[in-house]
């Protein structure tokens, strides 16, 4: 790139507070960074954990770069307010194309370097912050002979090591999952949910849970430790890492059916396994909901009523098939007279959502994060190691087939609204609901 095209990116740039909090744009050339082929000739293990991660995708995958070149770049490029997204967002999701200036770059399937994603050179040249509380890609980077680490005992032939708090750190981790709108909405709050929440004061760190430790050998050659770090970043994309993260346990006021009649069940969720709210992250599109029903002896299905609880905003909790949102997509992509799509996609009417809503600047619910005005109306997600209580009311029918009842909570997770998947047209598997965990209780039938 020109001398003169950086300085007037940079000028561009600063303009947009979106981005003027980054990382240095431009500073660097691709000869800066290392493959991360070169670091597999020697830590194959940990090389695989990341291939197979979404940090490796983190530029290449499907919806980053429906989002990124469908939406995020032609809408930068038609409103200046959030014209510095152009840069913004792949300063994230594909450092290199930023650091070296490369703005925008070319799509995954061009097959450049900028497809190496947030690469092991990425983390392992990062210093610091600029922020004592990072976000908006606020990492301080210097690649070089240095490899930033965790210990400073180990050789290598290759580069020298050093240690690095800041690496060791949730503050390293923030630098990326905390992320700010270019109108000032707090988008992404991980990093903070994490921070004001009960892990934090224990010490426990995103990597604690991100990147667990067993004994092993980090490199060919190295020494064996106790405690490697693996580099799993198993996360939402990952339904064994969802799998059981919220506890369910069921109580029902009445221990026997009786035709004709109302029973009240509470059902408790318990956030025992995540460090930050859930969903967290890209909370602009990710859903938690939890369908609760009633099967008789016969296999009938009857959906029970939730209690509603009258807190502001609660309407966006509770899915309704008749409301639309997400206008904002149409209006980028030019197709007049756009409705939207279902806000709530293939949800079960009446149920509880856990969930985030973010509004744009006409106040319509938005999955662009980068066109979010608000979204303090409302958070109904769970925290850490917080408990939500909903209450249901069933009307048992006069002609209930005789029996034992089963009550049955069953608690999914989703990405992405199944609505706006199918209007993007992105992989079934992004959109797919996932199983976080189901519980059951029986109710004896009438005597
Ligand atoms: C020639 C082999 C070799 C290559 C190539 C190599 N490394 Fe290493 N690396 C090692 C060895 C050996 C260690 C020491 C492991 C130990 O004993 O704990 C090490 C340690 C590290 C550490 C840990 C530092 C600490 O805190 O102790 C990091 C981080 C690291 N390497 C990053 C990289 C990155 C990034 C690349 C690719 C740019 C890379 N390495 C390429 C051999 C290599
Ligand atoms: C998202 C940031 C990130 C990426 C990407 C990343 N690492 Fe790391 N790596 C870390 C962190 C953080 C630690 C220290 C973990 C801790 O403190 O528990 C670490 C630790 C290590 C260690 C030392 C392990 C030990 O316990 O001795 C090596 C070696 C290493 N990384 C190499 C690599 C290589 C090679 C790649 C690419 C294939 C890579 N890393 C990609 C963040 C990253
Ligand atoms: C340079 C930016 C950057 C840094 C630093 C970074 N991440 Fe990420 N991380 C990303 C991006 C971008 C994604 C989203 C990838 C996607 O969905 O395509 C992501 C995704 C994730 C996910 C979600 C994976 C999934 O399955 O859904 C986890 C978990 C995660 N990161 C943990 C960490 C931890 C822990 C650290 C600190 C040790 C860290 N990240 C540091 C950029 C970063
Ligand atoms: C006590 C363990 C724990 C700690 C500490 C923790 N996480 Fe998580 N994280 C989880 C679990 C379990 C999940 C899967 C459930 C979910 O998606 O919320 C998860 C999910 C995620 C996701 C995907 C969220 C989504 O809904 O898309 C990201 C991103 C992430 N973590 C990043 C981080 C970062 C960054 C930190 C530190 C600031 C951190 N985590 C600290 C346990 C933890
Ligand atoms: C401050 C860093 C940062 C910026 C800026 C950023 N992202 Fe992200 N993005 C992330 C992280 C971290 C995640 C993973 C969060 C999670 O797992 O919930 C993510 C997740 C996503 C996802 C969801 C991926 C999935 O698998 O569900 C998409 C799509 C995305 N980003 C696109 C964009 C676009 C487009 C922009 C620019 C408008 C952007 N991002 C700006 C860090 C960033």
């Amino acid at each position: 790139m020109k001398r003169g095209n950086v300085i007037f990116l940079a000028i561009f740039f600063v303009l947009t507070p979106f981005i003027a909090i980054g990382a240095e744009m431009g500073k660097f050339q691709y000869e800066d960074f290392k493959k991360p082929t070169k670091c597999r000739t020697c830590h194959k293990g940990i090389y695989q954990e990341w291939q197979q991660s979404l940090m490796s995708q983190s530029f290449t995958h499907h919806w980053d770069d429906v989002e990124y070149f469908k939406l995020a770049l032609p809408h930068a490029l038609k409103l200046d307010k959030v014209a510095g997204v152009k840069g913004g967002c792949v300063a994230c999701h594909g450092p290199l194309a930023f650091l070296t200036g490369d703005i925008p770059p070319k799509p995954p399937a061009a097959g450049t370097r900028v497809n190496e994603g947030v690469s092991c050179e990425i983390c392992h040249s990062i210093t610091g912050s600029t922020e004592k509380e990072p976000f908006n890609f606020s990492f301080v980077i210097e690649p070089g002979k240095v490899k930033f680490g965790p210990r400073s005992d180990g050789q290598s032939s290759f580069h020298d090591v050093k240690y690095s708090k800041f690496i060791r750190s949730s503050e390293l981790c923030a630098t990326c999952h905390d992320e700010q709108s270019p109108y000032g909405a707090w988008v992404k709050e991980t990093y903070r949910e994490w921070k004001a929440g009960p892990y934090a004061k224990e010490g426990i760190r995103c990597q604690d849970c991100h990147m667990y430790r067993a004994p092993g050998k980090s490199a060919r050659g190295g020494k064996l430790r106790t405690d490697m770090a693996h580099h799993a970043f198993h996360g939402a994309h990952f339904p064994n890492k969802m799998a059981g993260a919220v506890d369910i346990a069921l109580y029902a006021d009445a221990n026997q059916i009786t035709p004709d009649s109302s029973i009240k069940v509470r059902t408790e969720l318990f956030n025992g396994k995540v460090g930050h709210s859930i969903p967290s992250g890209s909370s602009e599109e990710r859903m938690l909901w939890l369908e609760m029903v009633a099967i008789d002896a016969k296999g009938k299905t009857y959906y029970l009523a939730l209690d509603k609880k009258g807190f502001q905003g609660e309407d966006y909790t509770i899915s309704n098939a008749k409301a639309l949102a997400y206008q904002a997509m149409g209006e980028i992509m030019g197709m007049k007279e756009f409705q939207g799509v279902k806000r709530d996609g293939d949800i079960p009417d009446g149920v509880r959502i856990f969930r985030r809503p973010f509004l744009d600047p006409k106040g319509r619910m938005t999955i662009c994060q980068w066109y979010t005005a608000e979204n303090t109306l409302v958070d109904y997600r769970i925290g850490p190691q917080e408990t939500k209580i909903e209450t249901y009311s069933w009307n048992i029918p006069k002609d209930i087939s005789p029996g034992p009842v089963t009550i049955k909570a069953i608690l999914y997770y989703s990405l992405v609204p199944s609505s706006v998947g199918e209007f993007l047209q992105l992989m079934p598997s992004e959109y797919a609901p996932i199983n976080v965990n189901t519980a059951t209780l029986t109710i004896q039938g009438a005597k």
